[in-house]
């Protein structure tokens, strides 16, 4: 496995954001709606993560429905998702960036853009809804059309013209060209940063969307 974000060593990418405060500190527990707010505020999560609860489409950073399916399907409570996506809040992966390189992240995730009570009601927002959706919407597919598949499960991350699919968070499947057993085992099993498929699509599935894959990449 190629190691694609490579680590750069703290290359901290300072994006001027505005502040946020609200003010208002809510004690007990976390308010979703609140998280939801600033959620979709300015250049806060919606503009990099694709999340339907939110109704945002980002895809400088990961698909959060797709990223947290794999994690309900492993079985991960709601607790631990929503300490997850805290942790991620104060301490997100810092790696080297490219600009138009699909094998690099186009930009950092930065730390803390929300705090204290504003990161709980955040991660509370994201960890009731990420997944739920794109879980069932996985179930939902039944069939065994490799493009509907692409369509649904892999558009937020990567690009492939046939497809129509523009993420840019995984290589660019038409530079790729990858084989059959290629994306069947990377689909499978999951890579460093791509979530694993085998609890979400059936065998037959996969296969379908590795056969798509294949056929279709570069053309
Ligand atoms: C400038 C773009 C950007 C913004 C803004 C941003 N993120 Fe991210 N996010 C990323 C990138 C890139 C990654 C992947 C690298 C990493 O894991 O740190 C990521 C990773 C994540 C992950 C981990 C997903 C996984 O698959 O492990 C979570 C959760 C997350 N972000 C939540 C948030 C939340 C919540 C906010 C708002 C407070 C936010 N992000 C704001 C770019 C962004
Ligand atoms: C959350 C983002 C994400 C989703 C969803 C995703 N991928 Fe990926 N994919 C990646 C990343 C990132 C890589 C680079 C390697 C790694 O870190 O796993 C990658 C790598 C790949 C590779 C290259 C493997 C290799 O050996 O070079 C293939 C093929 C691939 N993905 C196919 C798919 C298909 C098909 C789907 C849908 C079933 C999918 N991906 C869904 C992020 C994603």
């Amino acid at each position: 496995m190629r190691p694609l974000f490579a680590a750069a060593g703290g290359v901290a990418l300072a994006i001027a954001l505005a502040g946020c405060g609200t003010g208002g500190i809510s004690k007990g527990a976390a308010d979703q709606e609140h998280g939801k707010k600033l959620f979709l505020g300015k250049g806060q999560c919606a503009g990099c993560h694709t999340l339907a609860a939110a109704g945002s489409t980002g895809t400088i950073g990961p698909n959060l429905d797709d990223a947290f399916a794999q994690a309900r399907a492993d079985g991960y409570k709601e607790s631990a998702i929503r300490n997850i996506v805290h942790e991620q809040i104060k301490y997100p992966g810092q790696y080297e960036v490219a600009q138009n390189n699909p094998s690099f992240l186009s930009a950092n995730m930065p730390a803390n853009l929300v705090r204290g009570q504003d990161a709980e009601d955040v991660a509370a927002f994201v960890a009731a809804n990420a997944g739920v959706q794109g879980f069932a919407e996985s179930q939902l597919i039944s069939g065994t059309n490799g493009k509907l598949i692409f369509q649904k499960k892999c558009a937020g991350c990567h690009t492939l013209k046939d497809a129509g699919t523009t993420g840019t968070v995984g290589p660019n499947l038409d530079q790729l060209m990858p084989a059959f057993p290629i994306v069947q085992k990377q689909v499978t099993n999951g890579g460093v940063k791509m979530p694993a498929f085998k609890a979400v699509l059936t065998k037959a599935q996969i296969d379908a969307v590795a056969k798509y894959v294949a056929a279709r990449a570069g053309k």
